[in-house]
């Protein structure tokens, strides 16, 4: 049955209310709630079991109807798009299947990393079992065969993005160290004393960082572009801190935190409107919609391999080609080099010049077959999913009292930070854990858009298109629980 044909829990239409109505009563019912418009008084925890996740176990859905209960203010409501089989999609994830104290693995910790598809896993093991070698520096045949896989992959990353060539594409070992990379290289040979680097609130550290080393040792100053209260990029207060002294703009497509998706586009064009290079974070976009780096525009993209279902230890830095090849190394060795003597030393163009040492071929391939698998499944398709997905964990969580959520700009991905009253992240985190739910709580290498909000810490599940409304329905059913047992004053 796909996720479209999901059909109300049984026992609403029992009760012969209006959803809302009969949702209240059954959770009165059944979990001690109040009903709506009662305050809340209830001191122990109750042990009748989740009620959403008995439903999820029926079917594979959720209690609620999709688009029947009130639309959150920010989130339209959607529909899973037809032909799409959730349950058909996890097949493909052997971990899915794994268990965890207990309990069936609810896998919302997509931010921080996503879980590998089978053909990833094989595709491994292939390479290791029959194509294994060092490339580009031998004549014999598993050398060719390690040489054909890695550029494969390089030609798939370049079709993923977009990009005009394959020289475009450099791998690196992740979104970090491609902008250290951009910074190290690129920013030692350009930024000079009072020079401006600016960045948004919105980034994690590996954006902020590396420029802010960069900054500090040429005497440059870094500039922050604020977001409002929702967390959006404030778009006025950008343009007024462009100017002849910025040189390069660095910020985020989809905030980790936050979810936030940028007017990248845009930014961009603002940034070279005043003379500005820009360099734009995909870690937490790719898996999330379709990126064409020549529709973008921005001088740099980089994004990391594990978090679009491919390997750790890989990622992608993109450049525009000219760029690249104007761009001095950052590491030397072998592998880079067009001829060395002791007096002087001649590289190869892009990509290979920033590719010193033997670098990370196999989890490279990896990374190819995770991209020829998220386009099986069609990014149209990613994308529409989630978003439904999106909106209704959105519009469950709401009706947790005391939930407050982080991150409610209308252009979202993926991301669902809250912090939840009279609890401590971590405590939430650990209490999701007992039951099998996966997710991250802390500071998500990203403080200072923490803080724009007065938090040090948020409890952070994140979606990936193998989530189902279920699971949603089982991380909502213990932070009811964990509500119940410290209740708090509902006005
Ligand atoms: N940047 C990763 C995250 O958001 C590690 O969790």
């Amino acid at each position: 049955m796909s996720t479209s044909e999901r059909v109300p829990h049984p026992d609403l239409a029992a009760l012969g209310l209006p959803e809302e109505a009969a949702l209240s009563k059954l959770a009165s019912q059944l979990y001690g709630m109040p009903p709506a418009g009662s305050s809340w008084n209830k001191t122990d925890e109750v042990a009748a079991p989740f009620y959403f996740q008995d439903y999820a176990s029926l079917e594979k859905g959720g209690i609620h109807a999709p688009g029947q209960l009130s639309a959150a203010p920010q989130l339209a409501a959607v529909a899973p798009p037809a032909g799409f089989d959730v349950e058909l999609v996890r097949r493909d994830f052997p971990i899915l299947s794994e268990r965890v104290n207990g309990r069936p693995l609810i896998w919302l910790d997509n931010a921080a990393t996503t879980q590998k598809p089978r053909a990833v896993i094989e595709r491994l093991a292939k390479f290791y079992e029959h194509e294994n070698s060092n490339i580009h520096r031998a004549a014999h045949e598993l050398a060719a065969r390690a040489t054909d896989a890695y550029e494969e992959a390089r030609e798939k990353s370049r079709a993923f993005l977009n990009a005009g060539s394959p020289n475009e594409i450099v791998f690196v070992r992740g979104a970090t160290e491609a902008i250290n990379l951009v910074a190290q290289s690129w920013g030692r040979q350009h930024i000079q004393a009072g020079d401006e680097i600016i960045v948004s609130h919105l980034e994690h550290h590996a954006n902020i960082v590396p420029w802010k080393h960069l900054a500090d040792e040429k005497g440059a100053v870094l500039k922050v572009i604020p977001v409002d209260d929702d967390g959006q990029i404030l778009l006025e207060q950008y343009a007024n801190l462009l100017g002849p002294k910025t040189k390069l703009v660095s910020f985020t497509q989809v905030s980790n935190a936050l979810g936030t998706v940028t007017p990248a586009q845009q930014m961009v064009a603002m940034a070279h409107a005043a003379g500005a290079l820009v360099l734009v974070d995909g870690a937490q976009s790719v898996s999330h919609m379709k990126v064409d780096v020549q529709a973008l525009n921005a001088d740099w993209f980089v994004f990391s391999g594990h978090k679009v279902f491919g390997p750790t230890g890989i990622g992608v830095l993109y450049g525009k080609e000219e760029l690249l090849n104007a761009t001095q190394p950052w590491q030397g060795g072998g592998n880079m080099i067009e001829d060395v003597t002791f007096e002087r030393i001649r590289y190869q163009k892009a990509p290979n010049k920033f590719e010193a040492g033997t670098g990370n071929i196999a989890d490279a391939v990896g990374l190819g077959a995770a991209l020829d698998y998220v386009n099986r499944i069609g990014m149209h398709n990613i994308a529409a999913y989630e978003h439904y997905l999106l909106s209704y964990a959105t519009r469950l969580m709401k009706e947790v009292p005391g939930l407050r959520q982080i991150g409610t700009a209308p252009d979202k991905a993926s991301v669902l930070s809250f912090v939840l009253a009279g609890y401590e992240t971590e405590e939430v985190g650990k209490a999701l854990n007992k039951e099998g739910v996966a997710v991250r709580s802390g500071h998500h290498c990203a403080q200072p858009i923490l803080r724009r909000f007065g938090l040090e810490a948020t409890v952070r599940p994140s979606l990936a298109f193998y989530n189902t409304c279920g699971e949603i329905d089982t991380l909502v059913s213990v932070l009811h629980r964990l509500r119940s047992a410290r209740p708090i004053k509902v006005v």
